[in-house]
């Protein structure tokens, strides 16, 4: 597989509804939903119900299955057995159900293809690729995200109301978010290849309409407050503050248990010497942002000398293993949390990379210093499972 998809700005996209990529992000993005018919045409999913059960099934990946029943939610988290889903009713009068499988995008090439399609998003924004099965009548209810999301019809018909209200109170007492009062402003019936764009906070409820699979392609918009406690976290690492506490000007106080104003105002001071700029905020966030999320694990390759990597890479490209993330930042390069050493004339080729997920090594045109540090830093990445020739 090979993504380079690099769509330039100013061409309509039929993915986009035949707008450009420009306009959509100065109308669409973050402001109001979209509905794109015919988005990606003869699109009917990547997978299957069976497939997609399977994968639920694996223990590396995150699935869960929201089930109601009345007005009793619950909330069953994965991996699940096979027998598990021929237990599962599919009469709708009864129940109704809806497996989520996330970041799909990590166990099947064809869904990382699929996520290149949206590359004038930045990476830095991108979370996963989620799929969903549900039986007729089947859905999670009506809620809204924190996300930025591109919901895709794949096979089968969901319809889809709408509304961006103000009141987001939720239903107390049920393991997932509920809204108290939803109003539908609008509906959409989406058939295969027919795409809604929604921006964070937007209410909706997706009800299947017969047994449906929808893609939904989610970009995260992390929390104010957890980039501050992660980025205090990440300076925390970082600091290198020199000296002691002095106070050889101390006075009697009248009270030993006092924290004076003196203590505080020194203290105050040196605190007020914390600081930073620019890059270092371009550090946390190209290390935080590709950092993966804790249940990811890295499949290692067999071992494969410095010689015998050498000798593959001057044949084939070598990728980004499907749950790798890389970013850049200026002339750094961050994969998986960690930044690249690395000197400033490789810096087009990581860049290539980390924005095609894919990189030809031409051995002619580098300088041979910098192809041997090219080629050990992608050996010790291929190692780690962060790179592969295959997927
Ligand atoms: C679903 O695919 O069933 C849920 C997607 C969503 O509402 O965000
Ligand atoms: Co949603």
């Amino acid at each position: 597989m090979i993504i380079n998809i690099m769509p330039t700005h100013q061409q309509p996209l039929a993915l986009l509804g035949n707008i450009t990529p420009t306009q959509f992000l100065a109308e669409y993005w973050q402001k109001k939903p979209l509905l794109i018919r015919n988005a990606i045409a003869n699109f009917t999913g990547l997978l299957d119900a069976n497939e997609l059960a399977g994968l639920s099934c694996k223990e590396d990946v995150q699935a869960r299955l929201i089930k109601q029943s009345k007005s009793k939610w619950q909330v069953i988290d994965g991996p699940f057995d096979e027998d598990f889903f021929s237990r599962l009713p599919h009469d709708k009068k009864e129940h109704n159900w809806t497996l989520l499988v996330q970041s799909v995008n990590h166990h099947l090439p064809k869904a990382a293809e699929l996520l290149a399609k949206f590359n004038f998003i930045p990476h830095a924004r991108l979370d996963d690729l989620m799929v969903s099965y549900a039986p007729d009548g089947g859905g999670v209810g009506p809620h809204f995200d924190s996300y930025d999301v591109f919901l895709l019809q794949g096979s089968g018909k969901r319809l889809w109301r709408v509304c961006e209200q103000q009141d987001l109170s939720l239903v107390d007492g049920v393991p997932i978010k509920i809204l108290k009062n939803f109003v539908t402003e609008q509906e959409y019936i989406l058939e295969a290849g027919d795409m809604l764009y929604l921006p964070p906070q937007v209410a909706h409820w997706g009800v299947a309409m017969g047994e449906c699979m929808t893609y939904s392609i989610g970009f995260r918009a992390p929390k104010v407050e957890e980039l501050a406690i992660e980025f205090l976290s990440f300076m925390q690492d970082n600091l290198a503050l020199q000296g002691l506490y002095q106070d050889p000007n101390l006075t009697l106080q009248a009270h030993p248990s006092d924290v004076s104003d003196n203590m505080v105002a020194s203290v105050s001071n040196m605190l007020k010497t914390i600081t930073w700029d620019d890059n270092a905020v371009g550090e946390f966030l190209g290390r935080y942002l590709s950092d993966p999320k804790p249940d990811v694990i890295f499949e290692l390759p067999r071992k494969l000398s410095l010689e015998k990597f050498n000798q593959q890479l001057m044949q084939k490209p070598i990728f980004l293993a499907l749950k790798s993330k890389m970013l850049c930042y200026k002339t750094a390069c961050f994969i998986n949390g960690e930044k690249l050493d690395l000197p400033d004339s490789l810096f087009s080729s990581m860049q290539k990379l980390a924005d095609t997920r894919c990189l030809f090594v031409n051995h002619q045109y580098l300088n041979i210093d910098d192809l041997a540090v090219l080629i050990q830093l992608l050996h010790t990445h291929y190692l780690s499972g962060y790179l592969t020739f295959k997927h």
